[in-house]
């Protein structure tokens, strides 16, 4: 099939790079002509594990062409999908702007064959029988259209291996003729079917993150009674989670979730419940005791340091990403900061984004051990891997005090003390 995708971030870049794997003609439309050009020569901007090979692969094999001339890709394409970004407004509702904006641009460009326009962005209930009406206004007379939702579901750090292999393909529409254009293009992908009302796959979309972030802000709630108690979070979920009915994924306590999707979809749906007049308590607690978590821990760290001078481990709001937006160390990093402190940092992948966000005050080095080297502590903020079984003997060689304040929980707390370290993490003794 011929489609196209508008927006070329996490999402966009992704899941076109894998449907042309797939055998399809695919279009990506950017705004920007030097991103573009970068997406000729097969950088794809972003870091994302496996990408940058797929992305090659279909260059070389002409299956993705980017463009930022909708006249290129949109009259020829049989499915349309919009993949921008629905950012935060200030008082926590999404932010459509480009969605509609795009939407007007594409209507203006649409062929006379019949075609599919289907939002992967994620977009509170209602908002595609808007895009619908906006194309219907500014579309050529003789073109023939129809909108479905598609929510995408995949996650930084894994999302090639997401994208080839969902859980679920969720088709949202009221045309019978787009939910069959969509399932062939997902044909070969593994996965249940979810074919649905367009206003649920919307929902499902922000009901699966709030669920998702429920179960996290639920673990640092444990946490919380588990710090004052002596009772060890990790025990408790391990007991708690192997109840099938409850599951032990996503029961992570911490300094809580971030990145771009959660804490903006948890406070969409806030925004959406109460403007359709629900009482939307209980996610505004999820939302609040996420803040909690990384107070908490920020209070942590200045009560526990034998000093301001301190190394940080891990910037990305989780593992295999370089991605910062809304990610915990940001804002926990402002307010160590400002109470003095002085930061060396280092992040396998984060420190380029992370350098624009936080230009002075922190020193960004090259490796874990530099981060470490003559500090009093060092705080972990994400658990990337490489932190894991890292020579731990060597790292309190470096330190002039051996104390790990670990927002990740990511080591046994009875072995690193044997190491020798003042070991503090979360929820646990
Ligand atoms: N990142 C994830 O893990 C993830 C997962 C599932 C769903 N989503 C949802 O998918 C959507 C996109 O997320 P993302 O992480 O890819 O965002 P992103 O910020 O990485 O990418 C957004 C893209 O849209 C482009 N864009 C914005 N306005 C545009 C316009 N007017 N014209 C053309 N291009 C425009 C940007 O240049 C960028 O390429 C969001 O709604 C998000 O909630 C994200």
């Amino acid at each position: 099939m011929t489609i196209t995708f508008v927006g070329h971030g996490y999402v966009g870049i992704v899941t076109a790079c894998v449907f042309a794997d797939l055998g399809n003609t695919v279009y990506v439309i950017g705004r920007t002509p030097e991103k573009i050009k970068k997406l000729e020569s097969g950088d794809p901007i972003i870091f994302e594990p496996g990408l940058q090979e797929v992305l090659k692969r279909n260059l070389l094999a002409k299956r993705i062409i980017f463009t930022t001339d909708y006249n290129v890709a949109i009259p020829s394409s049989e499915i349309i999908f919009l993949a921008v970004g629905t950012p935060p407004k200030e008082n926590g509702e999404a932010d459509l702007t480009s969605i509609f904006s795009v939407a007007k641009e594409i209507s203006k460009h649409l062929g006379k064959h019949y075609s599919v326009i289907s939002c992967k962005s994620t977009v509170p209930v209602g908002t595609n029988r808007k895009i619908k009406d906006i194309i219907e206004k500014n579309k050529p007379k003789n073109a023939l259209f129809d909108v479905a939702s598609c929510p995408e579901f995949l996650r930084e750090g894994t999302a090639v291996n997401d994208t080839f292999f969902p859980d679920r393909v969720v088709v949202g529409s009221d045309s019978k003729r787009a939910i069959q254009m969509l399932l062939k293009l997902h044909k070969p992908l593994p996965g249940e079917r979810i074919i649905v009302r367009l206003e649920s796959a919307e929902i499902i979309k922000y009901a699966s993150n709030s669920i998702l972030s429920t179960k996290i802000s639920f673990a640092n709630l444990v946490s919380f009674l588990c710090e004052k108690t002596g009772a060890d979070v990790e025990e408790v979920l391990d007991g708690v989670g192997l109840d099938k009915r409850i599951g032990r994924s996503f029961l992570f306590p911490g300094i809580g979730y971030g990145g771009s999707c959660f804490p903006k979809d948890v406070l969409a749906l806030i925004k959406t419940g109460e403007s359709l007049g629900i009482d939307m308590k209980l996610l505004i607690a999820v939302n609040d005791i996420n803040q909690r978590a990384r107070d908490n821990f920020i209070e942590k760290i200045i009560s526990k340091t034998p000093s301001k001078n301190i190394g940080i481990w891990g910037l990305s709001f989780k593992p295999n990403t370089d991605d910062i937006r809304f990610a915990p160390s940001i804002y926990i990093i402002e307010k160590l900061l400002a109470h003095g402190y002085k930061i060396k940092a280092y992040d396998p992948q984060a420190m380029e984004h992370t350098k624009k966000e936080l230009n002075h005050g922190i020193i960004f080095v090259r490796s874990a051990f530099d981060a470490v080297k003559d500090t009093d502590a060092l705080i972990i903020l994400t658990e990337w891997n490489e932190f894991k079984q890292i020579n731990l003997h060597a790292i309190k060689d470096l330190m002039k005090t051996p104390v790990i304040i670990d927002g990740r929980n990511i080591y046994d707390p009875t072995t690193i003390k044997e190491i020798g370290f003042t070991y503090y993490a979360v929820g646990r003794q």
